[in-house]
């Protein structure tokens, strides 16, 4: 049986050094009984100044190295998409849980994988989808479920931003995983998916680099109830960033940046406007690690909050928007 021994503390591993490592052990920092024990990285000089700076107590000098570091329970994956998948893997065959970055994984064949993995080492697994746990979603999630707008007729949502334009940027190459979609459409699919649930349907439109990945697109999911949704993920343009949620009695407006937005208007046809404010108290990306011990504690491999099937839907929405894209990576199609 796993999970916390009474009175330990939770101890994480980090695997990468980037930015969004960086941030995520400020947000570890911030909660009782979590220590960050290690880090690793490709490179021994890169993980003791990440070490260092942060004083953590020990740092890597490769992956598989944090993976044999019996002092980590769970390791945080913040490697570049094309990784996810090793990356996880590893970590779940050497005992550890893991919460693996947005995009999960490239593809529904990888993410499949994982899912597999984490079922028959017995470890948790989620995908760090951290919107779904800030204050704010919640107080939306309690607001949808009283179905203030009757039938929901429609959604949009859009994320974008300029990224840098070197070739080998993470976002613009193909080989680690690059296009606007898998970094920042994920939100979109996520906010649409919260709403309405299942899509039925979808049709997609938008623009490739010249490495091939997608930099601007728009797709339309359609539903079973009538209703459609409208996302557009670009990392060529600054777009409002904004969710809006439009039903037969009114509309909520969800504030930019729709994935961490500081509140949400509630506009119901003759009422007066009310308007949800919840302010990010510290490193929101720390929101969903509590549901990580709390499903450790409890034995789970998948979060009921964000379940393993919640994870394939996305990948393989996103797979069928690559194909109508025309964006392929080398590992589609293998398993
Ligand atoms: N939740 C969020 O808000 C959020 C925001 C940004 C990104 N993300 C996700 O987090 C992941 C990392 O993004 P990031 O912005 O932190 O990226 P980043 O700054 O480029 O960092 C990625 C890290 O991965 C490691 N790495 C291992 N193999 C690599 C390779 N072949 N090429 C480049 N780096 C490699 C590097 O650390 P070493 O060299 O030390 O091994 C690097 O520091 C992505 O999956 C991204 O989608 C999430």
């Amino acid at each position: 049986m796993f999970g916390k021994a009474g009175g330990m503390t939770y101890r994480w591993g980090i695997a990468g050094t980037g930015r969004i490592a960086s941030d995520f052990v400020d947000g570890l920092r911030q909660l009782p009984d979590t220590e960050v024990v290690a880090v690793c990285s490709r490179s021994g000089d890169t993980a003791r100044a990440f070490a260092t700076q942060r004083n953590i107590p020990h740092a890597h000098s490769s992956y598989e190295a944090l993976a044999s570091d019996p002092n980590v329970d769970i390791v945080y994956v913040a490697t570049p998409n094309s990784r996810h998948r090793g990356d996880s893997e590893l970590f779940l065959r050497s005992g550890k849980h893991v919460l693996c970055e947005k995009p999960f994984a490239l593809n529904s064949i990888e993410a499949e994988s994982m899912v597999a993995t984490a079922r028959h080492e017995g470890r948790f697994i989620m995908e760090a989808i951290w919107s779904r746990f800030l204050p704010v979603y919640v107080s939306l999630g309690e607001v949808l479920a009283t179905q203030p707008l009757g039938h929901i007729t429609h959604v949009a949502a859009d994320i974008g931003f300029v990224a840098p334009t070197q070739k080998a940027h993470r976002l613009n190459d193909p080989a680690l995983g690059g296009g606007a979609l898998l970094d920042l459409g994920i939100y979109c699919l996520h906010f649409a998916r919260f709403v309405l649930g299942d899509h039925d349907t979808v049709v997609a439109h938008g623009v490739l680099n010249d490495q091939g990945v997608d930099v601007d697109a728009t797709y339309t999911l359609g539903y079973k109830s009538g209703a459609t949704a409208t996302l557009r993920s670009t990392t060529q343009h600054e777009t409002p960033c904004i969710a809006t949620i439009t039903g037969e009695r009114g509309v909520i407006h969800v504030e930019s940046r729709m994935h961490r937005p500081p509140g949400f208007r509630v506009q119901i046809h003759g009422e007066a406007e009310r308007y949800y404010r919840h302010d990010e108290l510290g490193q929101g990306l720390r929101h969903q690690v509590p549901e990580v011990h709390r499903c450790i504690d409890q034995g789970f491999i998948e979060s009921p909050r964000l379940t393993h099937s919640e994870t394939m839907s996305y990948a393989r929405t996103m797979d069928e928007i690559r194909r109508q894209l025309g964006v392929r990576y080398a590992v589609d199609g293998i398993a």
